[in-house]
């Protein structure tokens, strides 16, 4: 194995110097290195892999067993080696019949049934045959919850607007109490309903949040209170003792990961907001994807070959992060969502089998909608000392044809900017540019310096013909098997997360010294801030 990495770093060393678009000197590069599946496309044409690299980067993945593995997660067998579990968010959006037997049970039955009863709920909300307390259809819905219990739906929620046509949603995930004062001060509590979303039903924000949306709904309702609820959850006990009647409560399997959990009852709030066809639609580009994975060659395989380019950027080209840049506004929270999915799963420094691991891992993952992010931090993306390998998101239509010239602009700037990344502006252009300008001599060279982008910046383009609830499915599913594929390269577990445990449990000893307790174990600077922050 260490052959095949050696022979890609040579491939790269070799290839010092030269630019990306000498490249496209191949007539197929386009064609090559580009793959297209239910009208998604993929273009990493504007990377510096050439055709040695790519087939060096299919050995690894040979050599790895990427293709197993993705077997043996979507067969059900236990992956998740760390926690013993099985992997299936797959299932959620899977239509087979055939059994899939977790734990000697066949999980297919419970699926669909679980996905009936949140659309029966969903309608019944959605039509106001499950009325508000007041009387009519609910109009507001809060979800409370964090991480993956939030970030899918508040991601997808917002991408799918022009869907809207149920309740308002609103997300409540920080524990700070501003948000969820912000949020239900604007509310009615006698129209509004209360999703508390936790896989695990333990996590200390939401239970917070909970306990205080609680009581804002029981201070309006009284006992009614409990009708305005309903919680989702894999820990259907906790879920009974906060007294959320059963019919109510939408659970799901620990095999769900929570960033890979809007699949299931974690994505009610968008269901209460398109409807359950549409919801449908969602999962069936999800599914399409994972279809097109499963069965696509491993030269035409989308999440594979997006996943064999950030191991070129990550360990070949050793770039530590990579921006996520939708020029589609309403993929403003991809991003964050993004960053959960990618850097919680592949965040690791050791293996599957715990030992330390010879390459760096997951990158960090960063970025903003475009045109914005271009008035931010663009000017880092072009002319910076670090290259960030850019992955650019357009739509070929949109939703308002009656503004047809912003659209049009904004596919300019995506295609402007991916182009200015690859070409950008040589030395000797700059100096005309300053000439033309009037500078002469020093100033001449010094105002071109600032003129000039060293270009050979790599970006990939992800363009889609309309931001539908299909598209975004695929989208979706695309990122979390490029994750995959990346995990499987370096031998990790994509699918824990103990990293985010010791701060839980600092906190938690920590809470009771914020309120006054004596705090002399904690280091000087922790004393310091505990006094700097009593009131
Ligand atoms: O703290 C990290 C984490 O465990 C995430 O993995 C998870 O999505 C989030 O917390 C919320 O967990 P829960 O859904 O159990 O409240």
């Amino acid at each position: 194995m260490s052959d095949i990495w050696n022979k890609l770093q040579e491939n790269h060393s070799a290839a010092d110097g030269r630019t990306i678009i000498s490249l496209f000197d191949d007539p197929e590069r386009f064609d090559r290195f580009s793959v297209e599946t239910d009208g998604l496309l993929l273009d990493f044409s504007k990377t510096g892999i050439d055709r040695a690299a790519l087939d060096l980067l299919q050995d690894l993945a040979d050599d790895r067993g990427v293709a197993g593995k993705r077997d043996a997660m979507f067969r059900g067998e236990r992956i998740n080696r760390s926690e013993d579990r099985a992997v299936l968010h797959t299932a959620l959006r899977a239509s087979g019949s055939e059994p899939l037997i977790v734990d000697g049970e066949d999980v297919r039955p419970g699926i669909r049934e679980t996905l009936r009863a949140m659309e029966n709920f969903a309608d019944g909300i959605r039509s106001g045959r499950i009325p508000a307390a007041k009387g009519g259809a609910f109009t507001d819905v809060v979800n409370i919850g964090i991480g993956g219990s939030d970030l899918g739906p508040v991601m997808a929620v917002r991408a799918l607007s022009p869907y809207h046509n149920g309740p308002r949603c609103h997300f409540v995930s920080n524990v700070d109490g501003a948000q969820i004062s912000d949020t239900l001060q604007k509310l009615d509590p006698r129209s509004t309903l209360v999703i508390i979303a936790s896989k695990t039903f333990t996590t200390i924000e939401t239970m917070t949040n909970a306990e205080t949306a609680i009581s804002w709904l029981k201070n309006a309702l009284g006992s009614k209170a409990v009708s305005h609820l309903a919680a989702v959850s894999t820990a259907l006990d906790k879920t009974a003792g906060m007294g959320i009647s059963p019919e109510r409560v939408f659970g799901f399997a620990d095999w769900v990961g929570g960033r890979y959990s809007l699949w299931g009852p974690v994505g009610l709030p968008i269901m209460l907001a398109i409807g359950p066809a549409e919801f449908r639609n969602f999962l069936a580009g999800a599914r399409a994807m994972d279809t097109h994975f499963l069965t696509a060659p491993a030269d035409r395989n989308m999440p594979l070959l997006m996943g064999l380019v950030g191991i070129w950027h990550r360990n070949i080209c050793r770039y530590p992060t990579r921006a996520i840049l939708p020029y589609d506004q309403r993929l403003a929270k991809l991003p964050a969502y993004l960053q959960q999915l990618d850097m919680e799963s592949n965040g690791k420094r050791v293996s599957n089998r715990g030992t330390p691991l010879e390459r760096s891992s997951g990158p960090v993952v960063w970025g903003e909608a475009g045109t914005n992010g271009q008035h931010a931090f663009y000017q880092l993306l072009h002319q910076g000392t670090e290259i960030i390998p850019a992955e650019l998101l357009v739509a070929a239509g949109s939703h308002e044809p009656s503004l047809r010239d912003h659209h049009d602009l904004l596919k300019a700037n995506c295609l402007a900017q991916s182009e200015a990344l690859m070409l950008g502006r040589s030395p000797e252009q700059a100096l005309e540019m300053a000439a033309a300008l009037g500078y002469t001599g020093e100033e001449q060279r010094v105002q071109a310096a600032y003129r000039t982008f060293p270009g050979n910046r790599p970006s990939m383009t992800l363009a889609y013909p309309l931001l539908t609830p299909f598209s975004l499915g695929q989208i979706i599913a695309l990122y979390e098997h490029r994750v995959f594929v990346e995990g499987a390269i370096w031998g990790i577990n994509s699918f824990d997360q103990w990293g985010v445990e010791l701060g839980k449990e600092l906190a938690s000893a920590l809470v009771p010294m914020i309120k006054g307790a004596p705090a002399e174990d904690k280091d000087l600077s922790t004393q310091a801030l505990i006094r700097k922050l009593s009131v």
